[in-house]
């Protein structure tokens, strides 16, 4: 039984171009294809996915559906609608009903769908529910100061550049600084400001 206040969130939430759901097993061998790719695997290992998960995507999907269910997180699978393809994932991770916040905004896209303004379509969705329908004051995210498209998709949406960690992350001796962000309620931009690609691009 999920928890009453994230059974809020209508799903699946729906978007110009995209379907947001809970994901299924259908997804499986999209989600094995796109995480197969080094540009994902790279960016999307630990700590949002384990090694296990990253080969085999049917432990994501289970995993997935019981953090729903016990109400900690809400991740969905990111449907293209004019394709039926999984072309990514989109979360919010670390629910907190007493400060009503989110501690993490984290998606990933397929690498063959990058640069049509996916990401930031399914953000601006999400972020709408979590503010209207759960109620949320804040959601927080961070991005590698090196990943120049999370950092623009954040942006895009009005979040608010409040840190830095850093050498927070060390691959290979190679040291690299995580930018912290934050989104206010009143700070998101309206659609008509960040909707500029998906209309573009449609
Ligand atoms: C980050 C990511 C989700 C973005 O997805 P996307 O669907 O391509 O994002 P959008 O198309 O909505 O926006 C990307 C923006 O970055 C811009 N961009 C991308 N690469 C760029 C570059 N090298 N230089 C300048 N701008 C760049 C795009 O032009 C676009 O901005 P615009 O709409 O103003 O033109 C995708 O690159 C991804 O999955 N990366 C790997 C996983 C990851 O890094 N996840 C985030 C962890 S914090």
């Amino acid at each position: 039984m999920v928890p009453p206040r994230l059974a809020k969130v209508r799903l699946p939430i729906e978007t110009p171009r995209l379907i947001l759901r809970l994901p299924s097993r259908q997804d499986v061998p999209d989600l094995r294809r796109s995480l197969r790719d080094p540009r994902t695997a790279m960016a999307v290992g630990a700590p949002l996915h384990s090694k296990q998960e990253m080969r085999n995507p049917v432990a994501m999907v289970s995993r997935t559906r019981s953090e729903y269910r016990r109400g900690e997180h809400l991740s969905l699978s990111v449907v293209h609608r004019e394709t039926g393809k999984c072309i990514g994932r989109i979360g919010l991770r670390g629910l907190s009903w007493t400060h009503q916040k989110v501690e993490s905004l984290s998606y990933w896209i397929d690498p063959h769908f990058w640069n049509q303004g996916y990401a930031t379509e399914a953000s601006y969705f999400l972020c709408r529910e979590a503010f209207e329908r759960l109620g949320l004051r804040r959601i927080a995210s961070q991005a590698l100061d090196r990943n120049i498209a999370s950092l623009r998709v954040l942006r895009k949406l009005g979040f608010v550049e409040e840190g830095r960690e850093r050498a927070a992350v060390c691959v290979k001796g190679k040291c690299m600084d995580m930018v912290l962000f934050g989104l206010l309620r009143k700070e998101m931009r309206p659609a008509n400001r960040v909707s500029s690609a998906w209309s573009r691009r449609s």
